[in-house]
């Protein structure tokens, strides 16, 4: 076990023992290699470097209270990292090697998951990019699959305490028929700018609209969006939106508390109308939502100064699940036997 602080960790990098790679060429993937170094060495005209040939997926080990170590719903990210990998014209990971890749990166760094009872986790990272050389634009003929793992707290460091958002007109984080429903690095690229003025301003993150009319909310830069009114859980159906696999989950914990889920576009004023509104993801977890605050027309939708009962109950049920401590009936959780 490590001597690390884990209850105050933040969200970021944390150099670990060892990374899984594989490389694809000629038509098929290499064994998996486990390596101590936090360096790749690529070619200089890489797909991945030059025209965005890249996607990464973010998941979580959690050690529960009866001691085991639990991964949620790596399949979900296993697909969607296919997804990207489509969207874009990467190599496709097969479903078992992503498996046996972050499988072996936790296990390889055991000694690097956050002890139960700390909020901590270890956040897992697989990325897959264009390796080989092209200068015209084209896709690559070699990929590169790595997976490395950080132990981790929350995304926001208010952690499951309330945070003001800034709404943004002036900047989209995905095209109307871009590549917002997956998970490649341009997504980030372009709400980097937005995020950093964000963050000047005081807030803790940026909310997109939709790109084609700006009527609709789209997602945070980092999260999905959810508000919940009138015992009623909404969250956006949207073209450019990444499908939130927290949000999927929360969706059905909101049908178990007994809310009705609503899927659909959901216009800016209706901000108004929410009792709790926030943001979810792996990383975020649940953050609530104190203000939004439009940035181009200064208004401003206030929620409570402290996180509403519906988000907290998700919040609780979801991370119990994920630690383990109230029975997974939805068959969510991979145990990692023995470590
Ligand atoms: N939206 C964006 C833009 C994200 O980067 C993430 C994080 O992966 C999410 C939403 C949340 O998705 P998930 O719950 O699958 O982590
Ligand atoms: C995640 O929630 O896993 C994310 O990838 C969000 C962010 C760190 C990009």
């Amino acid at each position: 076990m490590e001597n690390i602080d884990w209850k105050n960790l933040p969200f970021g990098y944390y150099p670990t023992d060892y990374n899984l790679r594989s490389t694809w060429k000629d038509g098929k993937w290499s064994d998996l290699e486990v390596s101590s170094s936090e360096f790749i060495s690529v070619h200089m005209a890489a797909t991945g470097l030059h025209y965005g040939q890249e996607a990464f997926e973010g998941l979580k080990a959690y050690r529960g209270k009866d001691g085991k170590v639990r991964l949620f719903r790596w399949e979900d990210n296993a697909i969607r990292m296919r997804n990207s990998a489509q969207g874009v014209m990467m190599a496709e990971v097969p479903d078992e090697l992503f498996f046996s890749a972050i499988n072996q990166a936790v296990r390889l760094n055991a000694k690097f998951i956050p002890p139960y009872g700390t909020g901590s986790s270890l956040y897992i990272r697989p990325l897959l990019f264009g390796s080989g050389a092209q200068v015209g634009v084209k896709p690559a003929k070699e990929y590169m699959f790595v997976v490395f793992v950080s132990p981790v707290g929350p995304y926001f460091k208010e952690g499951f305490s309330p945070v003001d958002v800034e709404l943004v007109r002036d900047y989209d984080r995905a095209a109307p028929l871009g590549t917002g429903h997956i998970k490649v690095g341009g997504n980030y690229a372009a709400s980097l700018r937005p995020a950093d003025r964000a963050h000047n301003d005081g807030y803790s993150a940026v909310l997109f609209l939709d790109a084609r009319e700006k009527k609709f909310i789209d997602e945070a830069g980092p999260a999905n969006f959810f508000g919940i009114k009138n015992g009623i859980y909404v969250t956006p159906s949207s073209r450019t939106i990444l499908p939130s696999i927290t949000n999927k989950s929360l969706e059905v914990i909101a049908e178990d508390l007994g809310l009705k889920v609503e899927r659909r576009p959901v216009p800016v004023e209706e901000l108004d109308t929410f009792e709790e509104a926030g943001a979810c993801g792996t990383a975020a977890i649940i953050s609530p939502f104190r203000k939004i605050v439009d940035r181009q027309t200064k208004k401003e939708y206030n929620y409570a100064e402290k996180a509403g009962p519906y988000s907290t109950k998700l919040y609780q049920t979801l991370t119990a699940i994920q630690f383990g401590e109230m029975e997974d009936t939805h068959g969510w959780t991979t145990v990692l036997e023995g470590i």
